[in-house]
């Protein structure tokens, strides 16, 4: 297998506790391991050599929430609610219209450009779910779809599909849906908040996931203040997504658990929300992620940099907290940061998933907001950019 090695690094970050932030370094790539981290005067030789002359090397971004199984977009709903108009949940029902009628191959293209997209701006990591399909048979060809994705959702409790009632579309979920759909995810997510699930609906589908061995994940506390965090601890979830609108004891209760409060800047700014208690969070001991978000409907970006970039301005996070919440956080959230081919992270047997700058530190990063700065992209050992 060919080697690489990346070396001129001026600033390497690599989320290892033991490596820590290295100057003057280098790295080697194996296939699509990392062999080696260093300093450059140490560096072995490699197959083939890549001078990134001072610039800045961190590992790629880990986007760990997305909903790229979609089709149409949302611009007038978007334009509407720039002129004043909330956002709302039952918006999705535009989307899952879209997406029932557009082929198989129609939504592959679709994801697949968006991943390619991402990519190119230095995310090597990337869920997606499912969720626009709300049928036994939609979300069992969302799913494998999905499968292009490094990690997939289910997320059929997503919206009860307009006219259905919501007990019996969440006894559907739970049965049959989750019975088709499981072989092929390794995680569910539900919407808790209102006008999608309440809390009891939403605890019989992730009692349900859990009882068919799938990891769990929760929307929670989006739009308003509400029971999503506390129940994303109480089962166990990796990840409680959004945590908008978040009490003292919600803020206590992740940071006496596993669960990793995943933040959304981009969505809160696409739906004029407030931004998230980044502080409380980091402050009082929990584990935070920083993810994109990509969908048609409340956050259209897949600007990972975007949001790294926000937190840091108007989240009041430092640029370290917001590049290892937009990596490691991510990592954590998809339980994929430790052990052989473990994301987030640039050590020996990390994934080389390596996202190199026009910079010669990660500060630009803030300091030059809005400028696209990804210089080289390696995901798997393979350069993508
Ligand atoms: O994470 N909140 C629920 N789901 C998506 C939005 C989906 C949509 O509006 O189409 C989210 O923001």
């Amino acid at each position: 297998m060919a080697t690489t090695v990346i070396t001129g690094i001026g600033e390497l970050t690599t989320n290892d506790d033991e490596l820590g932030t290295l100057t003057d370094a280098a790295l080697v790539l194996d296939g699509d391991r990392v062999a080696w981290v260093g300093s450059a005067s140490d560096a072995p030789d490699a197959d083939e050599r890549v001078d990134v002359d001072g610039r800045a090397v961190l590992p790629g971004w880990v986007d760990s929430h997305s909903h790229l199984v979609f089709a149409g977009d949302r611009t007038s709903e978007f334009a509407a609610r720039m002129d004043g108009k909330p956002y709302q949940a039952g918006g999705i029902a535009v989307t899952v219209g879209a997406t029932r009628a557009a082929t198989d191959e129609e939504l592959a293209a679709n994801l697949r450009a968006h991943l390619d997209e991402a990519a190119a701006q230095g995310t090597t990591c990337m869920e997606t779910k499912t969720g626009y399909g709300l049928t036994v048979a939609d979300e069992l060809r969302s799913a494998k779809v999905a499968a292009e994705a490094d990690e997939v959702t289910f997320l059929g409790a997503h919206l009860v599909p307009p006219g259905e009632d919501a007990d019996s579309y969440v006894d559907l979920v739970c049965g049959e849906m989750l019975d088709a759909v499981a072989p092929h995810v390794g995680w569910c997510d539900v919407f808790c908040e209102h006008g999608a699930f309440d809390e009891a609906q939403s605890r019989r589908v992730l009692e349900a996931a859990k009882a068919r061995g799938l990891g769990l994940r929760v929307h929670g506390n989006q739009l308003q203040q509400g029971p999503g965090v506390k129940l994303a601890v109480e089962v166990g979830a990796a990840s409680v997504d959004h945590c908008t609108y978040l009490n003292e004891s919600d803020v206590d209760a992740l940071a006496g658990s596993d669960t990793v409060a995943t933040l959304l800047p981009a969505c809160d700014l696409s739906t004029r929300q407030p931004l998230p208690d980044a502080r409380a969070l980091l402050d009082a001991g929990a584990t935070v992620a920083l993810a994109a978000n990509c969908n048609p409907g409340s956050s259209y970006t897949s600007s990972m940099a975007f949001c790294v970039t926000t937190a840091v301005l108007q989240m009041r996070m430092t640029i370290d907290e917001a590049i290892r919440a937009a990596t490691l956080g991510g990592a954590k959230a998809l339980r994929r940061n430790t052990g052989e081919g473990a994301v987030g992270v640039l050590r020996e047997g990390a994934r080389a998933d390596v996202h190199v700058l026009n910079a010669p530190s990660t500060t630009w990063l803030a300091y030059r907001p809005g400028v696209p700065l990804t210089q080289a992209v390696w995901r798997k050992g393979n350069r993508v950019r």
